[in-house]
């Protein structure tokens, strides 16, 4: 009993070392708590933004239905780099923030869809669309252009973030 008395003892005496704050041990663990919080909010926090990513939302505007092809249609990407790299890089760039989001994955954000309206009528989506004014808010109220394009030029351009590297 005292021998295992002693072990417990030892064993708060080196918690307490090892601890950056030490001897106050009620600080030690409510730190560990927050850090175990931490973690799980992350965790949390992740699942949460893919939760927010309604994939079957098609948005609001004049293209309700987009097939993609299998496999990537280079011709048609290069393209949609040519028109994307004019009108669009004003506010987006690739691999990061910008004015707007970084289109890398935004397939995996968004349905097709949902992106072609986005593109063709983004005043339309800001206002009916609850992802799209979500998103809105969160880019601080800094709308996004429409750039007239038309509805091939937007496939185009959509076929082109396939290309992108996930972030
Ligand atoms: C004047 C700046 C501006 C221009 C030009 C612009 N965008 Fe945007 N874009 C934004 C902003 C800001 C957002 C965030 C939504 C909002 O604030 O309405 C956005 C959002 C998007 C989204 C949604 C991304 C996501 O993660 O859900 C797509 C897709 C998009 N833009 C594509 C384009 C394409 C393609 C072009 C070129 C044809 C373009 N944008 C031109 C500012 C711009």
């Amino acid at each position: 009993m005292n021998f295992f008395l002693k072990g417990l003892l030892l064993i708060f005496f080196a918690a307490s070392i090892s601890s950056c704050g030490g001897g106050d041990e009620k600080k030690e663990r409510g730190k560990l708590k927050i850090g175990e919080k931490k973690e799980t909010k992350k965790d949390d926090t992740k699942k949460e933004e893919n939760a927010n990513y309604d994939l079957t939302n098609k948005g609001v505007g004049p293209v309700s239905s987009v097939t993609l092809g299998e496999t990537i249609d280079q011709t048609m990407a290069a393209e949609g780099a040519k028109i994307y790299k004019t009108k669009c890089t004003a506010c987006h760039k690739i691999g990061q923030k910008f004015i707007g989001p970084p289109p890398n994955g935004v397939l995996d954000r968004r349905s097709p869809e949902w992106i072609m309206n986005m593109i063709l009528d983004p005043e339309g989506m800001v206002k009916n669309d609850p992802d799209a004014k979500a998103l809105f808010l969160e880019f601080n109220g800094s709308p996004m252009a429409n750039q007239s394009l038309t509805e091939e030029e937007a496939r185009k351009i959509l076929e082109y973030f396939r290309t992108l590297d996930k972030l």
